[in-house]
């Protein structure tokens, strides 16, 4: 598979085997990701791989503080709106999905079913958090993304699907007291990370992007 079809073709995986992935093919994808660029190089990015009975541990805590109603504090705040123009795609996205899965966008519990769903790492047997020191700067952030992508295209290309998970940092603090990771870090994103169950083609959903026209201004 060359780059750009490798680029193509990855998405979101939500469906996993649970076999593990070979720490090497771990380390592999993750070495890769460590070439990604930095604002002077500073590779402001380090990960825990939670796998195993540690991961499940995970899972349980995360439910728990869910179902008591406790309220998220992630790291990275929530945004607390959009302009309308990308509220719209945001939607689209949404309602487009739904409909593929047979979703009921009026069930009153939707957020909850989906964070719980997201907690238990869509049956991944890896979840992959991406931290930092949380004193740097905002640029930081933007590296960490650079990090993330170069990882989910390296894993894609060794057949190991990923997704990206804000939703997983809810708890940061709990999150970080249970991984050992000190206060002085900020988790950016959690990436469940496996091989891909199968999807039957009727049931797989891609995600759509925009015309090309719509975001280039040609200036010459
Ligand atoms: C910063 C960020 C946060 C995301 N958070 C979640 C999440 O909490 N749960 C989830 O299932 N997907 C999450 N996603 C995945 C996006 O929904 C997905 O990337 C987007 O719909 C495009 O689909 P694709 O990845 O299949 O191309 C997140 C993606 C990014 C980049």
């Amino acid at each position: 598979m060359d780059a750009i079809e490798c680029i193509k073709s990855r998405m979101s995986i939500r469906k996993f085997k649970p076999d593990p992935v070979p720490s090497d093919i771990l380390k592999k994808i993750i070495s890769t990701a460590q070439r990604s660029p930095s604002y002077k190089n500073s590779q402001p990015w380090e990960v825990a791989v939670v796998s195993g009975a540690k991961k499940d541990a995970l899972t349980e805590l995360l439910i728990g503080l869910l179902e008591k109603g406790a309220p998220p504090q992630p790291d990275i705040p929530e945004p607390a709106g959009w302009p309308q123009h990308i509220d719209a795609r945001i939607k689209k996205t949404f309602a487009e999905r739904s409909a593929k899965l047979g979703v009921n966008i009026n069930d009153p519990d939707l957020v909850k079913k989906a964070k719980r769903a997201n907690f238990r790492f869509y049956g991944a047997p890896h979840c992959i958090f991406v931290f930092q020191d949380r004193d740097l700067p905002s640029w930081s952030i933007f590296d960490a993304g650079l990090f993330c992508q170069t990882l989910m295209v390296a894993a894609h290309a060794e057949g190991i699907g990923t997704v990206p998970q804000a939703f997983v940092i809810d708890y940061s603090a709990e999150i970080r007291r249970f991984l050992s990771i000190g206060d002085n870090k900020r988790l950016v994103i959690a990436l469940s990370t496996g091989y891909p169950e199968q999807i039957e083609p009727s049931k797989l959903f891609v995600t759509g992007r925009e015309p090309l026209d719509s975001i280039i201004k040609w200036i010459e």
